[in-house]
């Protein structure tokens, strides 16, 4: 009996934390907790829902969609509430959901499409012969915000549609916010002082639930629909794929990266690979929703609650967190610039654990006012360091501590500001961000500079890490990174904990690299601003590093990616004696620094030439030209006869009309993906 107490005291407990979470979630827009720590707290609670069924009551937070409606908006009913969806974790729980459809619906065939989980805002957008009359927010399913005169300022929802639309209808969909939009109305807030918006789906619901209007109208947002709610005065598809194409006939945004699968393992790679690129995405996508794509077979499936028996979202790992900062803490770059970074207590996103986080300057921690001590939001984006978005102020205890770095550099004894690793002066250059260590020989440069030369996406050396780089640095066996090409295997051998094979593999790491492109090459020099992107775009303008270094700034401002900050790194590096000297040494090592020879003509698009016009949703202009030429295709900038593919995106101009008038074969966004091997 005891125990059944506690079991029920807990059960309560996790419910008032759950509210709590649910409060400053959906009234405030401000939660405490990421997605993901709150799944746990909800999968917990079902669990215990599940083992203990007479603790169930009809108040639980399993029990209900979302949040009651903020009055001041007015209340809109929904004639047929607004779903949830359950979630899957894995590939074990997405089958068995499938499984259980199969089961349910008794042999009869269905395929299923395949989406984006939007992470935005569900709207519900109601049309009235031919005219947006109503949109609404979710709330709990039943009633939601009306916040019409917000959504009519979104400028991707039609006002009105065409007469072949049905008289009444309702259309859902999910309003977002891009990963720049939500970027820039962070750094707009932080300059006025404002609380940040923890990830972009709170952007939007924080936008969209404004009681002014015109506020909304000035945030980038955006919408994809993802189904119809209810119709009437037309009959309408008899499919979910059917009905999308339809809402895209009307004039709706459909998300052109739905597909349409055969069989749950079609879904399950589509899954995968797009966990793969989500960072590729323009906007944040918390994983997919596969829905069973015939109508009737929905309905005879039914829900459970506020979840639909038919569809499920199949979650992507988080990259979102909550820990403590411990520590700020200041390293030395390869330029000799001062980085602060967090020492955060570990914590596990997603499946990695996260100990550091990179900070980026002292006016940005200011900005974001981020304290020693403060529970902070973390974001992971694919390989590159995390990032610590903001503090969570409401967690402040009063003991955090505010950042200031030279405050933080302070050598004691010297009675001045020092850097952390050689002890030198430190200075901030007029209208920059960042201090500097005075010293060019400080040996943490160097260190950072020969990192950088080995890693992945550089020279690629094998062994060669922070601790290799170190140890070599603190023996004397390297001054520079080419110095790496004339270490022996039994200099190696000699050192600490480095047998014959490992020394082996090192050596032969360094003889492989030597090959590598000219672009990987250009951007392990470490030249200021140019990273592997950028050094890729600029080493197809060149034949080789010689040409790069002596060319002029006007020569590097014509490359169309490069502007002035650029080209003045550039042409600054390659002015220092210094620099040259490596080069030199680089050659000798025969370390090749010319362009590697390919056979254009050998390339897919040897021949072809290109008109791009319009806007690309996927890949920005020079990405798209970039990769034409990567495949041996030629980019124009006018429509000729010559003209092979005008690939057409949003908005084109006039050189549409005009390779409408020649003939030549158009690309959608879509088919020229294809073409390229994107898709
Ligand atoms: S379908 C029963 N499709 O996810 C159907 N929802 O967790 C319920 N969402 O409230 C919605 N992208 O806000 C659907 N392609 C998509 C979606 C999507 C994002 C959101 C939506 C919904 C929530 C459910």
């Amino acid at each position: 009996m005891e125990n059944l107490d506690r079991v029920k005291e807990h059960i309560e407990q996790i419910r008032a934390e759950i509210n709590r979470h649910n409060y400053l979630y959906y009234a405030l827009d401000s939660p405490e907790i990421s997605d993901a720590e709150y799944d746990v707290l909800m999968r917990e609670l079902r669990r215990l829902e599940e083992e203990y069924p007479r603790f169930v009551t009809s108040d639980s937070p399993t029990q209900r969609v979302g949040a009651a409606p903020v009055e001041a908006f007015g209340v809109v009913e929904h004639p047929q509430p607004l779903l949830s969806l359950a979630n899957a974790f894995s590939d074990e729980e997405l089958l068995a959901w499938h499984t259980r459809v199969v089961r349910l619906i008794a042999g009869q065939p269905f395929d299923m499409t395949c989406e984006h989980k939007m992470d935005g805002l569900a709207v519900a957008l109601t049309y009235v012969n031919g005219r947006l009359e109503t949109g609404a927010t979710r709330g709990d399913g039943f009633r939601g915000e009306n916040i019409t005169q917000n959504l009519r300022t979104v400028r991707s929802i039609p006002l009105s549609v065409p007469k072949e639309a049905p008289s009444r209808f309702e259309v859902r969909g999910e309003v977002y916010l891009s990963r720049d939009g939500f970027r820039r109305l962070n750094d707009e807030r932080a300059k006025e002082g404002l609380p940040f918006f923890a990830n972009p789906r709170n952007a939007a619901a924080g936008s969209v639930r404004q009681l002014d209007p015109r506020i909304t109208a000035r945030r980038p947002l955006d919408i994809y629909v993802y189904g119809l709610g209810w119709a009437e005065g037309r009959a309408m598809p008899e499919t979910h794929w059917e009905t999308m194409q339809l809402l895209k006939s009307f004039g709706f945004k459909v998300n052109p990266d739905n597909a349409l699968v055969k069989n749950i393992e079609e879904a399950g790679a589509y899954y995968h690979a797009w966990a793969e690129k989500r960072n590729s995405l323009p906007y944040e996508a918390d994983g997919i929703v596969v829905k069973v794509n015939q109508i009737a077979l929905q309905q005879e499936l039914g829900a459970v609650g506020s979840e639909p028996r038919w569809a499920i979202a199949y979650k992507f790992p988080a990259v979102q967190g909550t820990t403590r900062l411990n520590e700020i803490r200041v390293s030395v770059g390869r330029t000799g610039t001062l980085n602060p970074y967090a020492v955060l207590e570990p914590v596990s996103v997603g499946g990695v654990t996260i100990r550091q986080a990179a900070l980026h300057n002292e006016d940005d921690i200011r900005r974001k006012d981020i304290r020693e001590g403060d529970w902070v939001y973390i974001q992971r984006a694919g390989e590159v360091i995390p990032e610590v978005v903001g503090p969570i102020k409401s967690r402040r205890t009063g003991e955090e501590k505010e950042f200031n770095i030279l405050e933080k550099l302070l050598d004691k004894e010297k009675g001045r500001p020092a850097c952390p690793r050689c002890g030198a002066e430190v200075f901030r250059p007029e209208g920059e961000v960042m201090y500097y260590c005075s010293n060019a020989a400080c040996p943490a440069q160097a260190q950072a500079r020969i990192e950088l030369f080995a890693s992945r996406g550089a020279m690629d050396i094998r062994g060669v890490g922070e601790s290799m780089s170190a140890t070599l640095l603190r023996e004397g066996l390297v001054k520079d990174v080419a110095d790496l090409y004339s270490l022996t295997k039994e200099q190696l051998v000699r050192l600490e904990r480095m047998g014959e094979k490992s020394a082996g593999n090192i050596i032969n790491a360094i003889q492989i690299s030597k090959d590598r492109s000219l672009g990987r090459l250009i951007y392990g020099l470490g030249i200021r601003h140019i990273g592997g992107e950028m050094a890729q775009v600029i080493a197809e303008h060149f034949n080789g590093l010689d040409e790069l270094a002596n060319a002029k700034m006007e020569d590097l401002l014509s490359i169309p990616a490069v502007g002035t900050k650029i080209a003045e790194s550039i042409v600054n590096f390659f002015a220092q004696p210094e620099n040259r000297r490596i080069i030199e040494k680089l050659k000798d090592h025969k370390v090749r620094v010319e362009k590697e020879k390919v056979h254009a003509e050998a390339l897919p698009l040897a021949g072809q030439e290109f008109v791009v016009t319009g806007t690309l949703k996927r890949l920005s202009r020079e990405r798209a030209h970039e990769k034409i030429r990567a495949l041996g295709g030629a980019v124009k900038d006018n429509v000729t006869r010559n003209t092979t593919y005008i690939v057409v995106g949003e908005a084109p101009g006039s050189k549409l009309t005009r390779a409408q008038a020649l003939g030549i074969r158009q690309l959608n966004e879509e088919e020229f993906l294809q073409l390229i091997g994107e898709k």
